[in-house]
């Protein structure tokens, strides 16, 4: 394809490191359409006569057929995937295949068609990433009234609703879809007619192009457009930041399948056994989808690092912006559809959480909430009141509901019978009626929301 100025042909490492095919051949959809928009507007244009751009076109009909039906034999020397379908070409068509190529360049090709691959990569972690919200909701609405222990430092600090608590996920995945979204628009914008670097002399039509690929726009300089990929690394930075989502979800159902929490049993179909220990039900697929975040982000620094140093326009080094996305995608949709999976069908021990809601004390800002309103104590020293009544019930092994009045009022005299009323746990997070707050009927309204922000109604 450039041996016209060389008298030797390549040494064989240099051709296996310069070779592409083994892993961009998945953009071949992507290439083709590039190629199809691209000779379609050279006819348009008069650049390359009409039989020519016919012959090309079922060329590339055939070679699309072809590759859906298990690929093209694969050789070293062409390198990559723009080389593979141009070669194929020729083979099928003869030399008119050899004009596809005018006012293009490998450079724009490959920027445009790694723009198209990254755009139906953020398409399908979309519709995955609503999948899993869809799942959230309907968890958290089974779950609206169901009280358990809320934390701070792993500590047992409020009650909360188990249904707050699912949809603490929905806001956070719904804010990693609005990043994808972002990512997608900015990327929306079409390199080719860019060429190698400087653009072409030839008529050609980018805007034309541009729309019939499905982009708002060309791109506005060719030097930028070659050596770009701001539009790879935002969505790298986007699926880890979904993915950090993903972990910690993953890791609290991992903390809550575990015996001393008790909070949830997996699904037989997303545990897995011991081959020494029978009782064993391990949740594998949380723990993976928590090991992915981290390749996940490793592959985002991978191309941050590779991008960080280079020259305009393009380098060579550019190559290896697609391995990490490829990667990252791949270990993405899979996190997404395993934790879609096991939100779908954890059960949940309701009764465990309650019991646990109401041994920890968890009421105790109820009652110096309740000093402060009827009583009219300073909050610091409702505080310091409530903490006595703490210790008394701690040593007592008591919940503070348990405590008589008169072991209440030893404490502090102002307390009357009507503290009662705020000392349950379905009292405390029934009152809890701020916005965004755990009250059930908080929750429902959120879930209401939720359910027309992503059309589920
Ligand atoms: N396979 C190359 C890549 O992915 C295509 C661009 C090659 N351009 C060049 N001037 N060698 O970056």
């Amino acid at each position: 394809m450039w041996g016209g100025r060389f008298a030797e042909g390549p040494a064989a490492v240099m051709r296996e490191i310069n070779a592409s095919i083994g892993f961009d051949k998945r953009m071949w959809r992507q290439d083709i359409a590039g190629s199809r928009a691209h000779v379609a507007m050279l006819g348009r244009q008069g650049i390359v006569d009409a039989a020519d751009v016919a012959a090309i076109e079922a060329g590339l009909d055939r070679i699309e057929a072809e590759y859906a039906a298990g690929g093209v034999p694969e050789d070293p020397a062409l390198e990559d995937i723009h080389m593979h379908v141009e070669a194929r070409l020729a083979e099928l068509i003869g030399p008119a295949a050899g004009r596809l190529h005018t006012a293009r360049s490998r450079n724009d090709q490959v920027a445009t068609d790694f723009r198209l691959w990254v755009r139906d990569a953020i398409d399908e972690a979309d519709a995955a990433l609503a999948g899993l919200q869809r799942a959230l909701v309907r968890r958290a609405e089974e779950n609206a009234d169901a009280v358990m222990p809320g934390f701070t430092h792993l500590q047992s600090a409020q009650p909360v609703t188990l249904g707050h608590h699912l949809m603490a996920y929905f806001e956070m995945i719904h804010r990693d879809r609005g990043r994808l979204e972002d990512a997608r628009a900015r990327l929306n914008e079409c390199p080719l007619g860019s060429a190698a670097l400087a653009g072409t002399g030839f008529p050609i039509d980018r805007h034309g192009v541009a729309e019939e690929l499905g982009f708002d726009r060309p791109t506005d300089n060719s030097l930028d457009s070659v050596s770009d990929r701001d539009f790879a690394l935002e969505y790298l930075f986007a699926a880890t930041a979904c993915s950090l989502h993903l972990s910690r979800l993953a890791e609290e159902v991992i903390l809550w399948a575990s015996q001393p929490f008790g909070f949830v049993q997996l699904a037989d179909a997303w545990s897995t056994g011991s081959s020494i220990m029978p009782q064993k039900r391990n949740p594998d697929a949380a723990e993976l989808v928590r090991g992915h975040a981290g390749r996940i982000m490793g592959c985002m620094t991978a191309l941050m690092v590779t991008m960080k140093g280079l020259p305009l326009a393009y380098s060579k080094d550019m190559q290896d912006d697609k391995p990490p996305v490829f990667e990252a995608h791949e270990l993405l949709t899979l996190s997404i559809a395993a934790m879609t999976g096991m939100v779908d069908s954890l059960t949940f021990r309701t009764d465990r959480m309650r019991a646990l809601a109401e041994s920890g004390f968890a009421t105790a800002t109820d009652l110096a909430d309740w000093l402060v309103r009827e009583a009219g104590v300073p909050f610091r020293e409702a505080h310091h009141i409530t903490g006595q009544a703490v210790r008394l019930a701690e040593a007592a092994g008591r919940p503070l509901a348990a405590l008589s009045l008169q072991e209440l009022q030893g404490i502090d005299a102002r307390i009357d019978a009507r503290v009662y009323d705020v000392l349950s746990v379905d009292a405390s997070v029934a009152s809890r009626t701020s916005h965004g707050g755990t009250a059930p009927a908080q929750v429902r309204a959120r879930i209401a929301e939720a359910r027309t922000l992503i059309g589920m109604d």
